[in-house]
């Protein structure tokens, strides 16, 4: 017998469905809410609303628990990599070898990019946010491969693979090209030969006649980075990835909207702002004491970024496993990068401060990210672009979610108004 809630409004009751999901998660449905009675719901920021049903991620955060499409991330982070990760949001299941085969071979067939595109680039100033000149670059795709993105369901679904491994595999270039634009050094072309990472590492460093060879441990490390970042439930980005798409805007629109969305301080933003507040802990000779007390003072721009969640109340597992790996990377590139002490002595400041202890405040994703990333050679302004190329699988998977289903709507939030009630127009000659 299905559950219902029942809602009291003055001496009316109003029967609600029930959801439970596979994880025992419940939701009361208000689909028909507005219709019964009339009012809405109202939940600012959608905190304590489900936007949709998925099958991709399984958030549990009270208990620190991450897991894509059953599998848990620990045993992902150890055991499997980025594409074939990517595949698993995308597709549901873990690949067969022809599958994981026939992946690679797709994306490293369309990782080149056209001529014309750089041009896009070049219409920017080298000083522009390399997460705007990605969105810029993302939203122009349609108009070189029209038959993936005819805003379209049926039509675009059919062509989904193709422009899956389109997104995943030039979002990867382009983040090369916008470093070495930004550098003013020549692009350097993708090499077919090379898996994923390593091609972006190519591009990214290797030189007009010294090819940039990765060592194993910077290979795995970025596979990790990128693994890690892969999908993350209905964050603002991929919420936003969704917005758009449910007004059957095509796969790279929504993506390109997600991107922007990314870019924001308080979410993919935070990799960076963590880095300026590690080196400022540093440049200062501070213990970070300053920056735990301006972030104690509430307002959101002292914030201790890299800390807090909005559904992690407990550990993020990803700051977890990228604090583990900032150890093993860093030793076997013999690096020793005083902001990871910092790092470490400041969460462990905050661990025992009341004020984060009892606002459930734990490192997030965001905290160590960029520590690795910094040991690897990436640029600190180019942080949240690879927080993107993570990202994409997940981005791809939630728009094709929306694209394939059949009883989908646009998605139309309503709102409660509190401004002016009518008033009737005054011409200017009367208003002095
Ligand atoms: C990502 O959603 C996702 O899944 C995102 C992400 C993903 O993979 O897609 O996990 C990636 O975006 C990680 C988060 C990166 N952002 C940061 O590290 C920025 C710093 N963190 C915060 O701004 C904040 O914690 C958020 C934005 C992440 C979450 O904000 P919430 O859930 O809306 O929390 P809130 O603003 O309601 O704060 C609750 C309380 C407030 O204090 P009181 O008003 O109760 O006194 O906690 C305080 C806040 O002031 N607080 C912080 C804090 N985060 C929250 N105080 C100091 N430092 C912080 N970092």
């Amino acid at each position: 017998m299905a559950k219902t809630a029942v809602l009291k409004i003055d001496d009316k009751e109003y029967p609600l469905p029930v959801m439970e999901g596979t994880e025992g998660e419940k939701a009361i449905d208000t689909r028909q809410l507005r219709t019964a009675s009339g009012y809405i719901a109202y939940d600012q920021g959608y905190g304590n609303t489900g936007s949709c049903e998925s099958q991709i991620t399984y958030l549990d955060g009270d208990n620190g628990i991450l897991r894509h499409r059953g599998y848990p991330i620990e045993q992902l982070a150890n055991q499997s990599e980025f594409v074939e990760t990517a595949w698993l949001v995308i597709y549901g299941s873990l690949p067969t070898q022809k599958q994981r085969k026939d992946f690679g071979q797709l994306l490293r067939q369309n990782s080149a990019v056209e001529m014309q595109m750089q041009k896009i680039l070049e219409g920017f100033p080298t000083s522009a946010s390399p997460m705007a000149m990605l969105s810029a670059l993302v939203a122009a795709l349609p108009a070189y491969y029209p038959d993936l993105a005819t805003n379209n369901f049926e039509k675009d679904l059919k062509n989904f693979d193709l422009a899956a491994a389109i997104a995943i595999s030039k979002i990867r270039t382009f983040v090369a090209m916008i470093y070495r634009y930004q550098k003013g050094l020549p692009f350097v072309f993708p090499k077919q030969e090379l898996p994923f990472c390593d091609n972006f590492l190519h591009m990214m460093f290797s030189e007009p006649y010294k090819d940039y060879v990765p060592v194993p441990e910077v290979s795995r490390a970025l596979n990790l980075l990128l693994l890690l970042h892969a999908d993350h439930e209905q964050n603002c980005s991929t919420s936003t990835v969704r917005m758009v798409g449910s007004s059957q805007a095509n796969v790279f629109a929504s993506v390109s909207a997600g991107i922007s969305a990314l870019s924001g301080p308080l979410h993919g933003g935070a990799n960076m702002a963590v880095m300026q507040m590690l080196q400022s802990i540093h440049d200062e000779h501070d213990d970070g004491t300053r920056f735990i007390a301006a972030a104690k003072s509430g307002s959101k721009s002292n914030r201790l970024m890299g800390f807090g969640h909005a559904v992690y109340k407990n550990f993020d597992p990803r700051a977890k496993i990228i604090g583990e790996a900032c150890d093993v990377v860093l030793k076997r590139l013999g690096i020793d990068d005083p902001l990871l002490a910092i790092a470490k002595n400041l969460e462990q400041a905050a661990l025992k401060d009341d004020y984060f202890v009892s606002r459930k405040l734990y490192p997030n994703v965001d905290f160590y990210s960029g520590i690795i990333m910094r040991a690897l050679g990436i640029p600190m302004n180019m942080f949240t672009t690879m927080f993107a190329i993570g990202r994409t699988p997940g981005w791809i998977a939630n728009w094709r979610e929306v694209a394939a289903n059949p009883k989908g709507r646009i998605y139309r939030p309503r709102q409660i108004y509190v401004g002016p009630t009518k008033r009737d127009y005054v011409p200017i000659s009367q208003r002095g």
